[in-house]
């Protein structure tokens, strides 16, 4: 409570005045999230996973009406979040797609956090769109896009996806049909249904079938094409997640170019690895695309909720995203400012791009390269390993960081026993996939820092 004077003692304060400044928690609890941090650079534990019915009740009591306090808030976090969470982070994380910051990118994200910059426009935030359009100039350059291309970072994959795709969607006119392949991540496949784009009347979506290669061709497109013309649409992968296969990129795009469609490409994973000069020709094809995205929380090391999105027309973009109101109409004055927000459907956006952008200022993209080479090492040591196991066979060569392997004689209910034996002995955590609807293993190497040792492990449990 306010003393009749006007005072008040850091207890009797009302409770709207305890939220904000520097007294509001103790610096002990500062000291405290800076040494979290610190350790999780250092090492993230693997962490576990609970069922629902022991894990809500650790969290009984929690959001009280008059708190908890510092100390208490965050031994909760601590005690019971944290090691019931599994760490993506982590360098025994091989499971889905990992995410593996960055020291530098992790503490530009804490800054970030802090500051809350409001990097929707230019007009609030010139300093932070232009470091984060430096970042989407080198993407744009590194993939071969013309000066022309430019974009924004949004929060990850799937949005970057929808973006992009709502604004292919305008572009197509009367050629209603959509070419994608059977490899495509969900949310193309989300995205497509979202912006009405496979069962609407007149839309046609054309799902064309890979081969034991799971790449998607330009032969192959061409083929399920024939000769129709309506054709306005064509979704490629550069990484596709499953097998971390990189689509025909050049071949997509001749046929792209032939029929006049839109091409995207989904690089989300995997166009990261464009950087290492082994990789190019991989890639090739891929600088030709009307829209890209590639999501810096997976193989450009930057903490969770990051995806470039670039366009080789950005005006396109503006077309569709731009939002206009009373309120931010002067957004858009008479001088022609970059928005991050009128590149996608996004208004209110965290600076996603800034740890990448710091990352790459302290550390250079040789060592960002490095990092990236040693995931794909990583991967064909592995596969060279497993390989020599009795009864293991690889699916396929790798060309990323994805293995996908099969075990003679293991169904889907051996991959799930040997999924959860292996993260409760604490090796990793790894989660079994299918290939064209065959249960098989799949591992996925990112994290720079995952030991070699982590392969023998696995190979004794697959012996
Ligand atoms: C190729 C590809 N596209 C899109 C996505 C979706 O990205 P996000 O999870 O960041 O939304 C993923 C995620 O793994 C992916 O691998």
């Amino acid at each position: 409570m306010t003393a009749p004077d006007g005072s008040g003692t850091r207890d009797d304060r009302p409770p709207w005045s305890t939220l904000h400044g520097a007294g509001a928690v103790p610096d002990a609890l500062g000291r405290d999230v800076a040494g979290f941090v610190r350790d999780r650079i250092a090492h993230a534990p693997l962490g576990r996973t609970l069922p629902p019915s022991q894990m809500n009740p650790l969290l009984d009591g929690v959001i009280t009406a008059s708190g908890l306090g510092p100390d208490a808030a965050w031994r909760r976090f601590v005690d019971d979040v944290v090691p019931n969470t599994v760490a993506l982070d982590s360098e025994r994380y091989l499971a889905f797609i990992p995410v593996s910051p960055s020291a530098a990118g992790v503490w530009m994200e804490a800054a970030v956090g802090a500051a809350t910059f409001s990097a929707e426009s230019w007009l609030e935030a010139a300093g932070v769109v232009a470091a984060e359009n430096q970042v989407l100039r080198w993407l744009a350059d590194l993939f071969g896009m013309p000066a022309s291309a430019g974009g924004c970072f949004m929060s990850g994959g799937s949005i970057g996806n929808l973006s992009a795709l709502a604004v292919a969607r305008e572009q197509m006119g009367d050629r209603r049909s959509v070419a994608v392949a059977d490899t495509a991540h969900a949310s193309v496949f989300n995205s497509l249904r979202m912006l009405g784009l496979t069962r609407e009347p007149g839309y046609e979506l054309i799902v064309v079938p890979t081969g034991d290669d799971g790449r998607f061709t330009g032969a192959a497109l061409d083929a399920a094409v024939g000769d129709r013309h309506d054709v306005g649409l064509i979704v490629a992968a550069a990484g596709s997640t499953n097998a971390g296969v990189v689509d025909d990129l050049a071949g997509l795009a001749d046929v792209a170019e032939r029929l006049g469609a839109w091409l995207h490409v989904d690089g989300a994973y995997g166009a990261a690895a464009a950087m290492l000069p082994e990789m190019a020709s991989v890639f090739d094809g891929i600088g030709r695309a009307d829209s890209v995205i590639v999501d810096p929380h997976k193989w450009l090391f930057a903490p969770e909720g990051s995806c470039a999105l670039l366009y080789r027309r950005p005006e396109l973009a503006a077309e569709v995203h731009t939002q206009h109101g009373p309120y931010i109409d002067i957004l858009h004055g008479d001088e022609p400012l970059w928005n991050p927000s009128d590149y996608g459907y996004q208004l209110t956006r965290r600076a996603t791009g800034m740890p990448l952008w710091f990352a790459l200022a302290v550390h250079g993209t040789d060592a960002h390269a490095a990092a990236i080479r040693r995931g794909v090492e990583l991967t064909r040591l592995a596969a060279h390993r497993l390989a020599s196991v009795s009864g293991v066979s690889l699916v396929m060569e790798p060309t990323l960081g994805v293995l996908l392997f099969r075990r003679a004689g293991w169904g889907r209910d051996e991959w799930g026993a040997w999924a959860s034996r292996v993260l409760s002995d604490g090796i990793a955590f790894v989660a079994p996939s299918t290939w064209k609807g065959e249960p098989v293993g799949r591992l996925v190497f990112l994290h720079p820092r995952t030991p070699e040792s982590v392969i023998d492990e696995l190979a004794a449990t697959l012996a």
